[in-house]
């Protein structure tokens, strides 16, 4: 089956988190989809780096340097937009793995901050966008960890239970509204950053989550689910996706080589 051209009206792509990883991965499959990508993440100069390698492949992408969680940016970034029409909410990360006896309040905090409340502050700012476009989809990238807790991930896994909460409630309340809500939940993916953001640039630390694990995830086999689940015709839901690497059978049992 061929996927479905994105039509004229619905032709903007909004990938937060651009920067790096799963959400650069998704911008450019989404550019290359056909897609007008508006990339934005914090760092500036990452966003705009991006945007001038697909322009200048051909592809038509712009950049914003935006915030998720601060609701007065988020709010004027989306006065640019009348209609668009995808929206991945990709914005977010894991903070320390501390266990719940020692955890530190303030990292909780901001990854609530970040995964669930900066999805809901770019959601609600262009949900009038992406109704408008009368062909809408939003994609939350959710987590393994929002279906199933570890040892020293709460913080996290409650983050990112509350984000699939998000997603799932969202499609019940704009059933029969032409918007499609597509939740992507990756186990393990190795991307550049993310353990390495998580132990507060610890490379040793980061490493290890990997250690010994043939083939992770890559941002790219995320960013295919991604791609894939957007240009499913408009009457085709995907409503939920868990895409996990062979080795990792869940949250806690992964195969790793000796
Ligand atoms: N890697 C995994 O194993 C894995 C597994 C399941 C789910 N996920 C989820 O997938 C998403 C992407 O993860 P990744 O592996 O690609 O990690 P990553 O490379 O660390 O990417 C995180 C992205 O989020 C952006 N970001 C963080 N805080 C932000 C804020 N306040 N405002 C705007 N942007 C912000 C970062 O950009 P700036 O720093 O430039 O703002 C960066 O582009 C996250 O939601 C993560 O929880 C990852």
């Amino acid at each position: 089956m061929t996927a479905a051209a994105p039509s004229a009206a619905s032709r903007i792509a909004v990938v937060t988190g651009a920067s790096s990883g799963i959400g650069a991965a998704t911008a450019r499959r989404l550019a290359a989809e056909g897609y007008r990508v508006v990339l934005t993440a914090r760092r500036k100069d990452r966003i705009e780096a991006l945007a001038e390698e697909l322009n200048a492949a051909g592809h038509s992408a712009t950049s914003y340097a935006l915030d998720v969680t601060e609701r007065g940016a988020v709010d004027q970034f989306a006065t640019a937009f009348q209609t668009i029409g995808v929206l991945v909410n990709n914005a977010g990360g894991a903070l320390g793995a501390d266990p719940v006896a020692t955890g530190d309040p303030d990292d909780w905090r901001r990854m609530y901050e970040t995964n669930v409340l900066g999805t809901l502050n770019v959601t609600q700012a262009l949900l009038p966008a992406l109704t408008a476009s009368g062909d809408g989809t939003v994609v939350v990238v959710s987590s393994t960890a929002g279906f199933a807790t570890y040892e020293g991930g709460a913080g996290y896994v409650a983050a990112k239970h509350a984000e699939h909460v998000l997603a799932e409630t969202l499609r019940l309340e704009i059933v029969g509204t032409p918007v499609r809500v597509i939740e992507i939940a990756p186990g393990m993916v190795k991307t550049d950053e993310f353990a390495l953001t998580r132990f507060d640039g610890d490379t040793e630390k980061a490493a290890k989550v990997y250690e010994g694990v043939a083939e992770p995830l890559t941002a790219e086999d995320v960013a295919d689910t991604i791609g894939w689940a957007i240009t499913r015709p408009s009457h085709v839901n995907i409503d939920l996706m868990v895409v996990r690497p062979r080795a990792q059978a869940s949250n806690t049992k992964v195969h790793r080589e000796k």
